[in-house]
């Protein structure tokens, strides 16, 4: 696949990975956890040091915005206040929320006045790594650094020596390392969307992540970007993925090493650092294969191993409590998604600002009132959702309120059958998930290539 972009700026001031994540909790009277949140413009270095500061739109000043970590089950009530110019609202995405707590506007709550504040309060029922983003302007808020991580802790944490969290954004910059305009571009938007040309870890242009030969790292990675696809492999080492989009799986070795998260996406990785001391080893993203780039390096420090051969501990997550869909009774619902540019071919049918449709309907923009549902679901009913792409580019699908569970690729049945809350489906394939529909409210279902909902590519599903 082919992305014409100006090369990537990646080698510009790169910076070791230190603790650049700022971890944010604090408990009220009634054992509820408290945290403020406050939408605003800052200037941060993204680039590194000796080269300019980017002006950014933050979650409390800083991009990624802070890590919000509570424990599974625990009350949180997030306090966001709005000091952009603009309305903005936060998404929980993966997290099961009430439906009013989900931060689309016009659909779930009115979004947040500029001066306004809104209190999300909500229980997350399972553990995960999962991400908080804006849904309004989603484009621009997201494209200008509203974004951050939203850690669940299990009960019982497996045993590693390190939690590692890397947050993935990208961003489009001019040489004063300034966020280009022209967000929403039509073009774009009927193409990969808006692919930017500078990719940080956790808000920096990596450079280096120093590692301990013969520790377990468990590492959360959160593809946070508008548009970019990334295909991590690490050089040199058996990444085990132990979880999707939050959610435990069977552990496996990725597929040919290589870990591919769209938009969206994430994963929970063990890794077991048995490269040799003083040695350095790549992480390359090749999802763009003429385009591949080293994204960072893994750093051996002189220190000898920690442990002399790799732990024998488990490294199985303990079990979400998520219903399985009952395959037998399960209620099909074919989704075709199409429209977008054509090799250069020209759109698929006149449909004004709108590229991309579900079946034959563009829903453009944010979310808005009364978008009258694709369909409605009884809550409980199994539901199978039959995603065809009928389009030469990939789509990175995501619905609200609920994980599925990947069923099938192609009509072949997927054995690993991982639950998800996104799931990328390539041009011109068939994926099928299947989920219960029990929590109830207007969902929405969209493609999470930023420009590609903005588009059109979105829809809401009703579960009464
Ligand atoms: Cu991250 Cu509507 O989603
Ligand atoms: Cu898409």
């Amino acid at each position: 696949m082919r992305v014409s972009r100006r090369a990537l700026i990646l080698s510009a001031g790169a910076a070791a990975l230190g603790p650049l994540v700022r971890v944010r909790q604090a408990i009220a009277d009634d054992g509820t956890k408290e945290l403020p949140l406050a939408a605003q413009q800052a200037v941060a270095n993204v680039t590194g040091d000796g080269h300019p500061a980017t002006a950014v739109w933050s979650y409390d000043g800083i991009v990624p915005g802070p890590e919000l970590r509570v424990r599974q089950g625990d009350r949180v009530r997030v306090v966001v206040s709005n000091k952009l110019g603009e309305e903005t609202t936060v998404h929980w995405h993966g997290i099961r929320v009430p439906n009013a707590m989900d931060g689309v506007p016009g659909l779930t709550q009115t979004p947040i006045r500029p001066g306004g504040s809104f209190a999300y309060e909500f229980t997350p029922p399972v553990a995960g790594t999962f991400w908080y983003h804006p849904h309004a302007d989603t484009l621009q808020q997201l494209g200008r650094g509203l974004a951050g991580a939203f850690i669940v802790e299990e009960r019982e944490p497996v045993a590693v020596d390190r939690d590692l969290l890397w947050f993935i954004e990208d961003w489009r910059l001019d040489e004063g390392a300034q966020i280009a305009p022209g967000f929403g571009n039509r073009m774009e938007a009927a193409m990969s969307g808006r692919v930017g040309n500078t990719i940080t870890i956790n808000g920096r242009i990596p450079d280096r992540i120093s590692v301990r030969a013969g520790e377990r790292v468990r590492l959360r990675v959160v593809n946070a970007t508008l548009a970019r696809i990334v295909s991590l492999r690490f050089e040199g080492h058996r990444p085990v993925v132990v979880a999707h989009d939050g959610q435990p799986c069977e552990p496996y070795m990725a597929e040919g090493g290589r870990l591919v998260l769209g938009p969206a996406m994430r994963a929970d990785l063990i890794i077991d650092m048995d490269g040799k001391p003083d040695q350095s080893y790549r992480v390359i993203d090749d999802f763009y294969q003429d385009l591949a780039y080293k994204l960072v390096d893994l750093a051996y420090g002189p220190a000898k191993p920690t442990r002399e051969r790799p732990q024998d501990l488990p490294l199985r997550l303990p079990r979400n409590p998520l219903p399985e869909p009952d395959l037998r009774s399960v209620e099909r619902h074919e989704i075709a998604l199409r429209g977008g540019m054509m090799g250069g071919m020209g759109m698929m049918g006149g449909m004004g600002d709108a590229a991309w449709t579900i079946n034959g309907t563009s829903m453009t923009g944010d979310g808005q009132p009364n978008m009258p549902p694709l369909f409605t679901l009884r809550r409980g009913q199994s539901c199978m959702l039959v995603l065809r792409n009928e389009t030469a580019w990939w789509h990175p699908m995501h619905l609200h309120g609920h994980s599925f569970q990947v069923i099938s690729r192609n009509g072949r049945s997927n054995p690993r059958r991982e639950w998800r809350d996104t799931v990328l489906v390539p041009p011109r394939e068939t994926v099928q998930v299947a989920f219960v529909a029990d929590n109830p409210g207007n969902w929405m279902f969209h493609c999470h290539v930023t420009d590609h909902q903005m588009a059109g590519m979105m829809a809401v599903l009703r579960v009464a």
